[in-house]
């Protein structure tokens, strides 16, 4: 069984996917963790984002692996490192590029494929890596609330954020992750739209968890 979580940037989206995926024993597919790796390396060796033919060299010479809640780069996990704002948005840039989506979704559909049971999150999870999916949900909230997740997030983390620029960014990744060209975030009919912006964690788990079961 496929279970695709597609949605904007705090939705809840890996919360949720992850959470999920352990109490039904599913594999766990985080797909924005290996567009961050890829950023994670651009900003590590000065490539400007915005460059796509120097984004793609280096594409080809990068070794990205998934294995259950961690990411590693070049063999090195980069799973923490890559949580920041901006790899976030060198992510959300370098995912505009037809060539690096083709290779990522090649590799998560490998991934899923070996799996028995998966719980695959992302923006294109449902659309275009698995069309097929059994059930595709699309989780959004009011972008405020989904500010202040992640300052919230973040500073568990120990970082040190501003809700205002944090809001701001999230606006301008909604921006950039749905009207790109290249599978751009939108959900199709077949999705299950469920607004988190009132909603507990407990709260969405356990529709999902009872629709599954069904
Ligand atoms: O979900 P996230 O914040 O970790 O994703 C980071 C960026 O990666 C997001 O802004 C857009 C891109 N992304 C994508 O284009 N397709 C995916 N399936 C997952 C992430």
């Amino acid at each position: 069984m496929i279970v695709a979580i597609d949605g904007p940037a705090g939705s809840g989206k890996s919360t949720i996917a992850k959470e999920l995926a352990k109490r039904l024993g599913f594999t766990y597919i985080d797909t924005g963790a290996m567009y961050r790796a890829l950023a994670l390396k651009v900003i590590k060796m000065n490539i400007d984002p915005q460059n796509q033919e120097q984004v793609v060299n280096i594409l080809e010479k990068t070794d990205i692996k998934l294995s259950e809640d961690k990411v590693f780069l070049d063999g090195v996990d980069v799973s923490s490192e890559i949580r920041t704002e901006e790899v976030g948005n060198v992510a959300s840039l370098i995912a505009r590029y037809k060539k690096v989506r083709e290779v990522m979704v090649e590799k998560q559909r490998e991934i899923g494929k070996s799996a028995k049971n998966a719980v695959i999150e992302g923006r294109d999870a449902g659309t275009k890596i698995f069309p097929d999916a059994d059930l595709k949900v699309f989780m959004t909230a009011k972008p405020e609330v989904r500010a202040q997740r992640r300052v919230n997030q973040l500073k568990e983390k120990g970082f040190v954020v501003d809700y205002n620029h944090i809001l701001q960014k999230i606006i301008e990744r909604d921006k950039m992750d749905y009207e790109r060209q290249e599978s751009p975030l939108r959900p199709t009919e077949d999705y299950i739209i469920l607004d988190t912006t009132d909603k507990t964690i407990e709260e969405v788990l356990q529709f999902l968890e009872s629709l599954i079961k069904r």
